[in-house]
């Protein structure tokens, strides 16, 4: 059956828990969102994400073992994210897989959620050939990643306020939407007409690949305001159609921009907002046009799940080095940086 790798993943709200072999074929893959807990708070409320996570935890990894149909002693490895995330969150799978990785005598591997979601796509299509050009669209993050190998990241760029997501997020509650925004906005955005609202879309410097959705939410605020004040009534419809054109439009010209610039042929999209029915069709219309491969994962794999990080952990379980029993949580852990707090083997070897 090959490699046998469980992830964990609980750097956030969804509790998550897979086993997967060599890296693509998925034997289960759990997810327990605590969405309906957070959602009478309008977001996530950080200290009860980790008390549920605590609760949910063992139950979820029970889970992933048995609809597998396997046994701890099955498995290879442990992997779970260690950053970027909520730190009280991150702490509960990190201390489980800990456990795990020294009760069963197996090796420990530490992922960035970040790469979890980059190597979604290799759940899809592991033959990938480098160098790829990745958009990663989530709650909390917005990067153009060039890789030119396995593990091997660069930051083109990245939002300087808030992530697509985020924005999504803001702007759906804004408008009376619930928590999370983003999935509703994108279904209410399909009713309306995108051309009868125009919002501004920031491109920034000539040649800049970072990005900026602050200014689009306050012009969605401003836009609200003017109409209240005169009146009017907003449709609602032609307004999300109208954010979620000005976010589209940035990330598929910039990402394309990207791939140009850097001489890749393959695109791959990442993260929650990956999920995003316009931005889906519209990059893949503009890829096809323009002469570049858009890989992306299946929708349920672009949203918060261990499989996309037991994926990326067979990779580093190729190459190691595996982490430490003293691994810790890192909340601003960066794309490609390892960080062993209280690493005992470094301690060994420089004395
Ligand atoms: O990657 P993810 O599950 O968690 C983070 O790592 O942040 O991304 C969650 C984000 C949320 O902001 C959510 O509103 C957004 O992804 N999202 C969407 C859609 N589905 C999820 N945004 C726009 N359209 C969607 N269909
Ligand atoms: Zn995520």
């Amino acid at each position: 059956m090959g490699r046998l790798i469980m992830g964990i993943e609980t750097s956030c709200d969804e509790t998550a828990a897979a086993v997967v072999a060599d890296g693509v074929a998925i034997l289960s893959s759990v997810v327990s969102s605590q969405v309906d807990v957070h959602r009478k708070f309008g977001g996530v409320v950080p200290e009860v994400a980790s008390r549920k996570h605590l609760e949910l935890i063992n139950q979820v990894i029970a889970a992933a073992l048995a609809e597998a149909g396997l046994v701890f002693n099955d498995l290879h490895a442990v992997a779970v994210t260690y950053g970027p995330g909520l730190a009280g969150a991150l702490l509960v799978g990190v201390s489980a897989a800990k456990a795990l990785a020294y009760g069963l005598n197996i090796p420990l591997i530490g992922v960035n959620h970040i790469e979890g979601h980059i190597y979604a796509n290799f759940l899809v299509e592991p033959g990938l050939s480098f160098p790829l050009l990745c958009l990663v669209v989530s709650g909390g993050h917005t990067d153009l990643v060039y890789m030119a190998g396995h593990g091997c990241y660069q930051l083109l760029g990245r939002t300087r306020d808030d992530a697509a997501g985020e924005a999504y997020d803001k702007v759906a509650r804004i408008m009376g939407m619930g928590y999370p925004g983003g999935p509703a906005l994108d279904r209410l955005a399909g009713e309306g007409d995108a051309g009868s609202v125009l919002l501004p879309r920031a491109y920034l410097e000539e040649g800049s690949f970072d990005f900026s959705f602050s200014g689009l939410k306050s012009a969605v605020i401003n836009f609200l305001r003017r109409s209240g004040q005169a009146g009017e009534t907003v449709n609602k419809a032609d307004l999300a159609a109208g954010f979620q054109q000005a976010v589209v439009d940035v990330l598929v010209d910039k990402t394309l921009a990207a791939a140009g610039a850097m001489g890749v042929s393959t695109v791959l999209l990442a993260g929650g907002v990956a999920a995003n029915s316009r931005l889906r069709a519209e990059l893949a219309a503009r890829a096809e046009k323009e002469g570049y491969r858009l890989v992306c994962p299946p929708a349920s794999l672009c949203t918060d799940n261990a499989a996309m990080i037991a994926c990326a952990a067979y990779y580093k379980y190729l190459r190691g080095p595996f982490a430490p029993l003293t691994l810790n949580a890192v909340p601003d852990l960066k794309l490609g940086e390892e960080r062993y707090e209280g690493d005992f083997r470094r301690k060994i070897f420089t004395g």
